[in-house]
């Protein structure tokens, strides 16, 4: 999958996106990551991006030219053959997967980031994210541009950047071959409905505290009950709103009620 970023830092994400499991997809070719200063699309002698309001009031506003021209110039980059001149899948803007790229504007107004909105981004072939500062956006980026609102929770950042790459690392380490172990994307929190159970390593014992008999029992059907019994009372202590939604057998219902 591609992954762009317009932002007024790209310095910053960039630092994230050569990091760590984010970096190994990009080398791996599992994910093309790139940051795309949208300062450089500004048409003013002073690249200016943002202005005051009309109708007065506080703060600036994001200009909705520079942001409209970086979009377009990627896109136009991304999707027109520089030989024939002509777009890749014969449509304008649609990938050769036959979909056209969601284009995700960060703010705290969007729909609420959750796991299910991961995975079914994770499904993209390009995801672009406009990645703003100061006070707004011009309402004709929201209503002409963007396909998407995303928020990342009911708090206010300085910038869309650390809310875009919240969603940028949850999506790409669900690409497949993006995680070492294939198996840890499917088990963690969230993905199965519930809270993860709880993990120990070695020592079997430390400082006193010892690591669950279950465990070291080497009975492998009697582990997997044991941990489906902790996920199911972890998530019941701390999030019960979530056993509404997952999937729960007769037998999960029963370990519930003891
Ligand atoms: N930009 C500022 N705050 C944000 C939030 N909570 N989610 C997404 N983008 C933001």
């Amino acid at each position: 999958m591609r992954i762009d970023l317009i932002t007024l830092f790209p310095e910053m994400c960039e630092m994230v996106l050569g990091t760590s499991i984010l970096g190994k997809a990009r080398e791996k070719g599992i994910a093309e990551l790139q940051a795309l200063n949208f300062r450089d699309y500004a048409n003013n002698k002073h690249h200016s991006v943002d202005d005051t309001p009309y109708g007065g009031g506080g703060g600036m506003v994001l200009k909705p030219e520079p942001i409209f021209a970086a979009v377009e110039d990627l896109l136009h980059k991304v999707y027109t053959d520089p030989e024939t001149g002509r777009t890749v899948s014969g449509e304008p803007h649609t990938a050769p997967s036959g979909r056209p790229p969601r284009i995700i504007l960060m703010c705290p107004q969007g729909r609420r980031y959750n796991q299910a909105i991961a995975e079914e981004l994770a499904q993209e072939s390009h995801l672009i994210f406009i990645c703003g500062h100061y006070e707004g956006y011009d309402e004709r980026i929201r209503e002409h541009l963007v396909t998407d609102e995303l928020s990342i929770g009911d708090y206010v950042l300085t910038g869309g950047e650390l809310a875009a790459l919240t969603v940028v690392d949850s999506v790409v380490r669900l690409q497949p071959g993006a995680l070492g172990n294939e198996t840890s994307a499917v088990t963690d929190s969230f993905s199965t409905g519930l809270l993860e159970y709880p993990h120990y390593t070695r020592p079997p014992e430390f400082r006193g505290w010892k690591v669950p008999d279950m465990l070291l029992s080497g009975h492998h059907a009697n582990i997997e009950q044991w941990r489906r019994e902790q996920a199911l009372r972890r998530t019941l202590e701390r999030r019960p709103d979530l056993l509404e939604q997952a999937e729960l057998t007769d037998k999960d219902l029963r370990m519930l009620e003891r």
